[in-house]
């Protein structure tokens, strides 16, 4: 009886690009479900894109579109990255759907029933410029522990620690600059702490239980705490209006959390995969399910995974996950990946600067284990391990043997020999490597295939067709060979697949063969079997190409794409403005009237340690006052050839908190955008007139 098996990616968020860290987890879940599918084996892989939360509303009003336009945008730049990798979703869809909403509905009524759904009283910060409650992630500050400056609200990139946003000294609003208020808010919690939430986790996520690799088990002891010591706090899955995500349907004004839908966004993408194949959806969800429930997880959200959503479901009347599959992050060439090395690589770039998706699928695939091991992306490595198993082993047996076939046999086959060792090796390993594939050990797999290629090597070098070729009188020798290396070649091509479709889909077009299945690895190709012409499988790695990839991702060189949706933005409003008079949107008086200017004296001006274009100028703007002010005018001003001279300044300026410091204003100047006229030209007022006077 094939199984039945339901298998999830995680759900990225719709405000950034698909990198080549993501692609580590969507090309593992891509190998694992193609070899399910590969066995005869019904799977069915979904995902979608995350949408809802802050982060994403604030970028679209950034961008001047809706979040509506927003995610529709990316939901087309994600699909087209994954497809670009050759990720086989059944379906990519998206957490802002009928089905997820209804399905995040009718959970949390279902828990509301039960009595795990409470409301409480919680205090927050509040960014009074901007008017909303700020997430941790959008209030920084002074870190409480080592002093550092500019850390965030939840934990301090400099000494790690973790606290609470209001543990941060001088916190400001990422947003706006703003100091922050403590505000009072209703919340929603779901009840983790319940004692049945308690009972049910420690069962479910015990060694014993076999749902989580061993070191995540481990962990979830750490956050259950010992026996009898319940670690477990409630939930906060509401958040207040603004917010782009579903309403509550009992609770106008409160929104639920982003991550309360995010993993309901599974079950969403799965029902509307259902609807349009005619799949029984509760088949696959109903507590007593015979089917296979398997979520893939970068190690940075098993808290979620593995605690929150088994709790939701065994408590909404919902089959719990049969497996959590957790695994490590990505490293490019032993560090974080960093925008400023080049090596913060997105998914885009890679396939624009002409490298081939499958190297890197093969890459990673080389380097998976079932752990939640980190792993590294080794760019000479990366070539030469490409270089060397894919075309210098894999594709070198057809490319040596298809042609004689071709021009000495009329493209028909010797029968092959059953016995050959090399056959019959790979015949005996099939088994093996299936189990391999099953358990993640896609590394070990590789090593496996790998070896069994050399063998195959190693027979067409012991036969040599090419020295056969010359000699008269050695045809049948000849066809053999180069029979038997096909064969051999099939073979690995079956063992392959999960990691090369592409390439796999052209040696099946080449051999003129049905799409292969596993259990070919049991059998051969039948004499007089009639192939095509050999076409080209796959070229080698230039290591050129990678110094071009990562020039391309290089930040200084490299608009980000922030920049690119803002100039996108730019364009479109000039676009539309274009039609009419060049200076509209027009602004009013009173929207003149908000930005206060006054004159200002520079009473000390100085370079910036470590910056390439700031100067920090210290503006005295009467009354006594002074102003902190850093101003990107290096390129054309000597600092000391400033001071003392007069300029205009937005005295009104939010504050903002830079690396070098807090910038309390703005110094006006004039360039040419056309770039004609090169330069920065401070403005200065007529004589006489004297700090502090505004502008207007
Ligand atoms: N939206 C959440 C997931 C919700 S699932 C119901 C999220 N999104 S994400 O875009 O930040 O990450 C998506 C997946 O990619 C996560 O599993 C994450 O662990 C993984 N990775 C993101 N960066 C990664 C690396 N650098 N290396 C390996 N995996 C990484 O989390
Ligand atoms: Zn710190």
């Amino acid at each position: 009886m094939p199984r039945k098996i339901l298998v999830t990616s995680a759900l990225p968020y719709a405000n950034g690009a698909i990198h080549l860290g993501h692609l580590v987890e969507y090309i593992q879940t891509d190998i694992w479900v193609r070899f399910q599918k590969m066995s005869g084996n019904e799977c069915w892989y979904v995902c979608a894109d995350d949408t809802h939360g802050t982060p994403i509303m604030l970028r679209a009003e950034k961008e001047g579109i809706t979040p509506e336009q927003l995610i529709a945008r990316v939901h087309g730049e994600h699909s087209r990255d994954f497809a670009g990798f050759h990720v086989g979703f059944d379906n990519y869809y998206s957490t802002h759907s009928d089905e997820t909403r209804d399905c995040a509905n009718n959970i949390y009524g279902k828990l509301k029933s039960a009595g795990l759904i409470e409301t409480r009283t919680i205090e927050q910060y509040y960014d009074p410029v901007k008017q909303l409650f700020l997430p941790d992630r959008f209030i920084k500050g002074e870190c409480p522990k080592c002093g550092a400056k500019d850390q965030y609200g939840d934990n301090c990139e400099s000494c790690g620690a973790a606290y609470a946003p209001t543990d941060l000294k001088d916190p400001y609003s990422a947003i706006s600059g703003a100091k922050p208020e403590l505000r009072t808010s209703e919340h929603y919690f779901f009840k983790l702490s319940d004692p049945r939430c308690e009972t049910f986790l420690r069962q479910y996520t015990s060694r014993d239980n076999g749902v989580l690799q061993n070191e995540a088990a481990n962990k979830m002891q750490e956050w259950l705490g010992a026996p009898g010591e319940n670690k477990l706090t409630d939930w906060d899955i509401s958040r207040d209006a603004p917010y782009f995500g579903f309403e509550i349907p009992d609770a106008p004004g409160k929104y639920f959390y982003v991550w309360l839908d995010a993993p309901i966004g599974y079950m969403g993408s799965f029902k509307n995969l259902c609807q349009r194949n005619g799949l029984d959806f509760d088949e696959y969800f109903k507590p007593d399910s015979k089917t296979e429930l398997y979520h893939f997880i970068g190690k940075d959200i098993l808290y979620f995974h593995a605690l929150f959503w088994p709790a939701e479901l065994a408590h909404a009347g919902f089959r719990t996950p049969t497996k959590i599959f957790a695994h490590g992050f990505l490293t490019v060439d032993g560090a974080k990946m960093s925008k400023s090395r080049g090596t913060f690589i997105t998914a885009e770039s890679y396939l624009n600067t002409g490298l081939n998706p499958e190297w890197l699928r093969y890459y990673y695939a080389a380097k998976l284990s079932a752990t939640m091991e980190d792993i590294d992306l080794n760019l000479d490595d990366f070539c030469a391990r490409v270089n060397s198993d894919l075309v210098g082993k894999y594709v070198n047996i057809a490319s040596r043997s298809a042609g004689f076939i071709a021009k000495r046999f009329n493209g028909q086959l010797a029968p092959a020999a059953a016995d050959l060792p090399a056959i019959k090796s790979i015949q005996e390993a099939a088994a093996r490597v299936a189990e391999l594939y099953e358990a993640r050990e896609f590394g070990k797999a590789m090593r496996e295939i790998m070896a069994l290629t050399d063998a195959a090597n190693q027979y067409v070098d012991s036969v040599k067709p090419w020295e056969l070729a010359k000699q008269e009188g050695k045809e049948v020798e000849l066809h053999a060979a180069c029979s038997n290396a096909l064969n051999l070649f099939r073979l690995l091509s079956v063992l392959l697949k999960p990691i090369l479709p592409v390439v796999v889909a052209k040696v099946e077009k080449f051999l003129n063969i049905a799409p292969l299945a596993w259990t070919d690895t049991q059998s051969l190709l039948a004499a007089g079997h009639a192939i095509n012409t050999y076409e080209h499988l796959m070229t080698r790695v230039d290591p050129k190409q990678i110094e071009k990839l990562v020039e391309a991702n290089k930040e200084s060189l490299a608009p980000t794409q922030e920049q690119q949706s803002q100039q996108r933005h730019a364009e479109h409003q000039q676009n539309e403005v274009k039609a009419e008079s060049p200076w509209e949107p027009f602004c009013n008086i009173d929207d003149f009237m908000k930005v206060d200017l006054r004159i200002a004296r520079i009473a000390n001006a100085e370079h910036v340690e470590g910056a390439d274009k700031l100067v920090r100028l210290t503006l005295d703007v009467g009354n006594n006052e002074t102003r902190n002010v850093f101003a990107g005018i290096k390129a054309a001003y000597d600092p000391a050839q400033l001071i003392g001279r007069l300029t205009v300044m937005v005295a009104n300026l939010a504050p903002r908190k830079m690396k070098f410091g807090l910038s309390e204003g703005m110094v006006l100047a004039a360039s040419d955008s056309t770039g004609k006229t090169p330069g920065i030209f401070l403005l200065s007022p007529d004589s006489g007139a004297e700090p502090g006077m505004r502008v207007k």
